[in-house]
């Protein structure tokens, strides 16, 4: 009998194989007080100005946008930029993107940071909480102009008919997982 991870659609593999590590992440955000006050807030858009600074290039990669039509509109680099700089955050130094050329891996990347507009639903109620929002310090957490669900569905769709590896896209989200884990334990620590 065959796997039924192996042969489903591109985008259930990555959820199967990743839900474990998605859940330590959740979890690791959730327990360290991100949402709580602004320094824990500061901590998070940290993070992720980190992780967005790392997928920037392949937001604006040709051959990544033929498999994504609207992928550099989903880039939110420049969100995070202004965030940075509402929440009086100074950028941290340039350090070399670890992000892999293979564009299966890529593409196993950027399932990470578009996936995480999803759980951003959650996290822009928790961060209105602290007074940050669309205009100020929570621009990044905005749903994409189709809204979450909508630009979700057409991201899953155009790389589950793209022929990509499986296992390199795998490779590719759980080194992206394991990339903002690795952010996120740099700002935990320098905090306790
Ligand atoms: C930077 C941190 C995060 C990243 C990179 C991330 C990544 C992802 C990814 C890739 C998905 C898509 C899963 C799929 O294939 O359907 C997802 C979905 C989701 N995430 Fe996160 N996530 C993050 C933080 C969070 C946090 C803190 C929460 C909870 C408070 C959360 C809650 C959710 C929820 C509820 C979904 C939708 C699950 C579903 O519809 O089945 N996420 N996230």
């Amino acid at each position: 009998m065959s796997d039924p991870i192996l042969t489903s659609p591109l985008s259930s593999q990555l959820k199967a194989h990743t839900h474990a590590i998605h859940e330590q992440l959740d979890h690791a955000i959730m327990t360290a007080g991100m949402f709580s006050d602004r320094p824990g807030y500061q901590n998070f858009v940290l993070v992720q100005y980190r992780f967005h600074r790392d997928l920037n290039a392949l937001y604006g990669d040709p051959a990544l946008a033929r498999i994504v039509p609207d992928l550099p509109a989903r880039n939110r680099f420049a969100q995070l930029v202004e965030d940075m700089a509402d929440l009086d955050i100074p950028p941290p130094e340039a350090t070399e993107s670890p992000v892999a050329h293979d564009p299966s891996e890529a593409m196993g990347w950027l399932y990470v940071a578009e996936g995480s507009k999803l759980g951003a639903g959650i996290l822009t109620r928790l961060a209105e909480k602290l007074g940050f929002g669309a205009s100020f310090g929570a621009r990044h957490l905005q749903p994409d102009p189709a809204g979450r669900s909508r630009s979700w569905s057409a991201f899953q769709e155009a790389i589950d008919r793209a022929g990509l590896d499986p296992d390199r896209c795998v490779i590719g989200a759980e080194s992206g997982f394991t990339r903002v884990i690795d952010y996120l334990g740099s700002v935990t620590s320098a905090r306790a």
